[in-house]
């Protein structure tokens, strides 16, 4: 079928924490942005109109692959320019990934002003059962618009990078909500709940007094079911969670409280009046009181062990993929955090902080003259960047169909949760913090030991000085980010560009017109920016 939405990009006001009155990006004058849903197999077009006046704009498609479609993944100066105030641009893509993703702009930290929003793919045939399906967002949420406080973030006046920390919480872009589940008293309902990180920042903690989950998909990918009493998602991540209601008698009868609360660990000064927390109900009976939960904050956080499901720890995908093999191209990707010579902060992968090409990657490498590309080597030296015209990137090229492997070393004392686009990656081992860079002599034990099939996700946290090992396929022609989801970090160069298969991506856009055969809208907003 076709799913097809026109969305006027306008600012609206509106005061989701009940805190304060700010404008916010909205769509259709009206915010929060609607939940886009599609079922596997489906088309979908999005029409874009950037009413903003002030800003420019584009949408990511969080997780999908947009497979021989690179062009449509949004990224600015990327895979396209942004589209200028009062400019058009039409996202048109087949979705086959069933899985819970987001949508969002990816134009210089926009998105944490309000253009965000869960993107639903239905699968008529899970492998699981349900009765019933909730979408649940989470979210940091600042009072100041973000290019104040990206402008105070990278100040000279910041010395120690501290992020800003934001004001509040949300659940479901408000502060607390009801979920009605009196059926589920009687018929024994469960529900299928889809639970999206939509922050900018800060890793979320969700519980249920009374209710185990069992998860069954993180990131789009189905997991054999497991069972937790609390989940932590990072900006980007998702999960979904079987929930079954009670069926207590009817004396016994209660409404249970859920929290999301705040990594406030990520946060360099946690300020008193800080609400980290947001509470809602699941509500059995109107007529009973909504009891406060028993834990909040960090007294949840010592739960630890097995009642805490991690983000990557101990989760089997549900098709048993087995570990792919050796890889034909390594990389290793060193994160640190520093201030540049003029006092301002940066983020740098291998001591380079990406700045946006004037003209967006997937047109330069469209455009590249490939007769000097010997195809051979492995992950592209610096040769290959200089044919394709990446060389003042982070950047990788692999061949098609090659097996990539990404040893990334968190030498910073923060959390960074790391997403790729144009795919899911294997997670073939994350260590905890503190526990160095890897060493492929001394940890190559580690790797085979760690799992036979191994979990796949997009977004992945790596902890404090701490390193993960992480493999993809090649099989996406594409040119693809892979940064830190934190939008402080990414807008200060914690970002590496993957330019996959070149020579079959050219092959893709027709070889005699290369970029011209874009559409116009896309090469328009080149011309109009
Ligand atoms: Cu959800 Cu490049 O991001």
């Amino acid at each position: 079928g076709l799913v097809e939405h026109d969305f006027n990009i306008t600012w609206v006001l509106h005061n989701p924490d009940g805190m304060q009155a700010r404008p916010v990006i909205g769509i259709n004058d009206y915010w929060p942005p609607p939940i886009i849903r599609a079922t596997v197999g489906d088309r979908v077009v999005v029409h874009i109109h950037n009413q903003l006046g002030n800003q420019s704009t584009s949408l990511h498609f969080h997780g999908l692959f947009m497979e021989n479609n690179t062009h449509m993944d949004g990224a600015v100066q990327v895979s396209q320019c942004a589209i200028p105030p009062g400019s058009d641009m039409t996202y048109n893509f087949t979705v086959n990934q069933p899985g819970t993703y987001w949508y969002h702009s990816h134009s210089s930290g926009q998105y944490p002003d309000g253009l965000r929003a869960p993107l639903i793919i239905h699968d008529p045939e899970t492998p699981f059962v349900y009765d019933e399906e909730l979408v649940m967002s989470l979210s940091d949420w600042y009072h100041d618009q973000m290019p104040n406080l990206m402008t105070g973030f990278i100040a000279k006046s910041n010395p120690t990078g501290a992020e800003p920390v934001p004001q509040s919480v949300l659940l479901n872009d408000t502060t607390s909500i009801d979920i009605p589940v009196e059926n589920s008293r009687y018929e024994n309902h469960t529900y299928l709940v889809r639970v999206v990180n939509v922050g900018a920042f800060a890793g979320q903690y969700l519980w249920f007094e009374g209710h185990n989950m069992t998860v069954v998909e993180v990131d789009g990918v189905y997991t054999q079911p497991q069972t937790a009493s609390m989940l932590y998602l990072t900006a980007g991540q998702r999960c979904s969670f079987l929930l079954t209601g009670r069926n207590d008698s009817a004396a016994d009868v209660n409404n249970y409280p859920f929290v999301t609360s705040m990594d406030i660990t990520m946060f360099d000064t946690v300020p008193p009046d800080l609400k980290y927390n947001a509470t809602g109900w699941l509500v059995y009976d109107v007529r009973r009181p909504l009891p406060q939960p028993a834990l909040l904050d960090s007294d949840a956080f010592d739960v630890g062990g097995p009642l805490l499901l991690d983000d990557a720890a101990s989760l089997t995908p549900h098709d048993a993929m087995p570990l792919l093999s050796e890889p034909d191209v390594s990389v290793e990707f060193n994160v640190n955090m520093q201030t540049r010579r003029d006092g301002a902060n940066y983020a740098f992968f291998n001591n380079i902080t990406y700045r946006h090409p004037v003209v967006p990657t997937l047109y330069t490498v469209l455009s590249a003259n490939t007769s000097n590309d010997d195809g051979n080597d492995k992950g592209g030296g610096p040769e290959d960047a200089r044919i394709y015209g990446t060389y003042t990137q982070t950047t990788v090229i692999p061949r098609r169909g090659q097996i990539v492997q990404l040893v990334v070393n968190n030498l910073d004392v923060g959390r960074h949760p790391f997403h790729l686009h144009g795919h899911n990656f294997q997670v073939v081992y994350r260590s905890t913090a503190n526990a160095g860079t890897f060493d492929p002599a001394a940890n190559a034990s580690l790797l085979p030991a760690a799992t036979a099939t191994p979990i796949r996700r997009d977004s992945l946290l790596i902890y404090p000085n701490g390193f993960a090992v992480l493999r993809f396929r090649a099989d996406n022609p594409g040119v693809w980010l892979f940064h830190c989801h934190i939008e402080w970090h990414l807008s200060t160069g914690l970002v590496a560009t993957f330019v996959e298969a070149p020579v079959e991506l050219q092959q893709q856009y027709t070889p005699s017109s290369g970029i011209s055969s874009l559409p116009a809208d896309h090469l328009a907003a080149c011309v109009a920016g």
